[in-house]
């Protein structure tokens, strides 16, 4: 999906940002049939109001937009891009300066609000457009809205149209875009090249399971990003309830933010080695399927004892941050709808990560702020790597009691990424309610901050 800012255009129509506290003034600054209008009709300047002036002859003079005062600018974000991208029909553009993050997220919130998921049903676009506000790299913006337009159509897309193959299909889309070379193992074949619990989580649904691997740029710090793609969840032979289930089509929401990641990455042409791994799977249930109690032996060796066939993406993703560790990257990535615990301790906001590295997560967490899209940093505490132990294996795929389900969950994950620097986001990939720029649906989380954080030197 393209979205895209509209060229520039001396006959577009103003749009005036107010906050709450300069309403009076600003009003007072209008020609005073606009000023008495605005007060009539109750605008308050609060955050992401509108507030349309009309002109002589019935047109639009001028658009009043409030971004209210600090406390909201706290509490919501993309407002005033939202109100702009509904707008009546016409071309808008923002009237007198505005501080440059401010008009970052005012231009992402417009690209972002024009997203729309069609594949099944007509659903029509924003009517209104907007030129690029002033000093903004505007063509950088679109492609960090492209990115998250793919990740958001991957999530969305039901497992019957997105199991592993129609993912890998994906992967291959994005590749032949930007030159990426591309290489695939599937089924048995990934039993002789050595990704056993990928084989062994994937191997009962009708489609087989897959290993893809995406290579591109050849200078640079090496970068290796891996993505959770559980095509769907059933929890396998310990089967969900119907209630946990119904939205498991997003638990390929890692690597879809990873794809999406990827496209900003290299449309961008960040200087760097990209690799990207996916394990793509369904965890589906057949006479086939993996079982409670089985030990199975990981690619680097170690012998993983299941407790629970519904804990499948921290095997999958054992095998691929194995190979991912074996070429040294300089940074290896692991992003995964990983844990309902996750979702319970930070909810669907926020996207936990976890790091050693403290450099990284300083970058990561002041690009967060410059990108409204917002991580919060949860331990690797090292004496909990007992709960991950158990007696007659090196691990344990899910430890009793519960205790900590994200944190354990990133402890095993980190068992096989013996890397200079290795980051995990246990992400939630799902809007629940429809809010400003973010419809219900598939999102990304922490792929801004952490574009924004390898662009501004998070490796140098
Ligand atoms: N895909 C789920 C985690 C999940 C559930 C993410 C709901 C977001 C919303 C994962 O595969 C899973 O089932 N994890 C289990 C692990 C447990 C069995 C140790 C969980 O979190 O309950
Ligand atoms: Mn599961
Ligand atoms: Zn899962």
């Amino acid at each position: 999906m393209t979205l895209q800012f509209a060229p520039e255009n001396n006959a577009a129509i103003p749009v005036t940002l107010i906050a709450s506290a300069s309403l009076d003034d600003c009003l007072s600054d209008l020609p005073s049939a606009q000023g008495a209008w605005a007060r009539a009709t109750g605008f308050s300047g609060g955050y992401g109001k509108t507030c349309i002036l009309p002109g002589p002859e019935g047109t639009i003079a001028r658009v009043l937009i409030g971004i209210g005062d600090e406390v909201a600018r706290k509490k919501h974000r993309f407002g005033p891009g939202a109100a702009i991208a509904g707008l009546p029909s016409g071309i808008y553009a923002l009237d007198g300066t505005v501080y440059q993050t401010d008009a970052e997220e005012i231009g992402l919130g417009y690209l972002l609000s024009c997203y729309r998921f069609d594949r099944y049903k007509d659903n029509p676009p924003a009517k209104a457009m907007f030129v690029a506000p002033k000093g903004l790299n505007a063509r950088r913006l679109e492609i960090i809205a492209e990115g998250e337009a793919l990740t958001r159509d991957l999530i969305n897309t039901p497992t019957s149209d997105m199991g592993p193959a129609e993912l890998e299909a994906a992967a291959r889309d994005l590749a032949e875009r930007h030159g990426a070379d591309i290489s695939v193992v599937t089924g048995e074949a990934l039993l002789e090249q050595n990704f056993p619990l990928v084989h062994a989580v994937g191997r009962a649904s009708a489609s087989a399971p897959r290993l893809i691997e995406m290579l591109w740029g050849n200078a640079g710090p090496s970068v290796t990003l891996v993505g959770k793609g559980v095509c769907f969840d059933t929890g396998g032979l310990n089967l969900k309830p119907g209630a946990s289930m119904g939205l498991m089509k997003k638990d390929m929401g890692g690597s879809a933010a990873v794809l999406g990641l990827a496209h900003m990455i290299m449309a961008l042409g960040l200087k760097m080695r990209l690799r990207i791994l996916i394990p793509a799977v369904e965890n589906s249930v057949s006479g086939n399927a993996f079982r409670p109690g089985d030990i199975l032996t990981a690619r680097n060796g170690a012998t993983v004892e299941i407790n629970n066939t519904d804990a499948e993406g921290r095997l999958v993703l054992a095998d691929a941050l194995a190979l991912g560790a074996e070429g040294n990257p300089d940074l290896m990535v692991s992003m995964a709808t990983l844990t309902g615990a996750a979702r319970v301790a930070v909810g669907p906001d926020l996207a936990p990560f976890y790091t050693d590295d403290e450099g990284v997560a300083a970058s990561l967490t002041s690009a967060a702020a410059m990108t409204a899209d917002p991580v919060w940093r949860l331990p690797f505490h090292d004496p909990y790597d007992d709960m991950i132990e158990p007696g007659i294996a090196d691990l344990d795929n899910a430890p009793k009691g519960g205790f900590a389900g994200s944190i354990t969950a990133a402890l095993f994950l980190r068992r096989f990424a013996p890397v200079n620097r290795y980051l995990h986001f246990d992400m939630y990939g799902w809007q629940p309610t429809s809010k400003p720029a973010r419809p219900k649906g598939g999102v990304g989380q922490g792929t801004r901050a952490l574009l924004e954080a390898l662009e501004k030197g998070m490796l140098a």
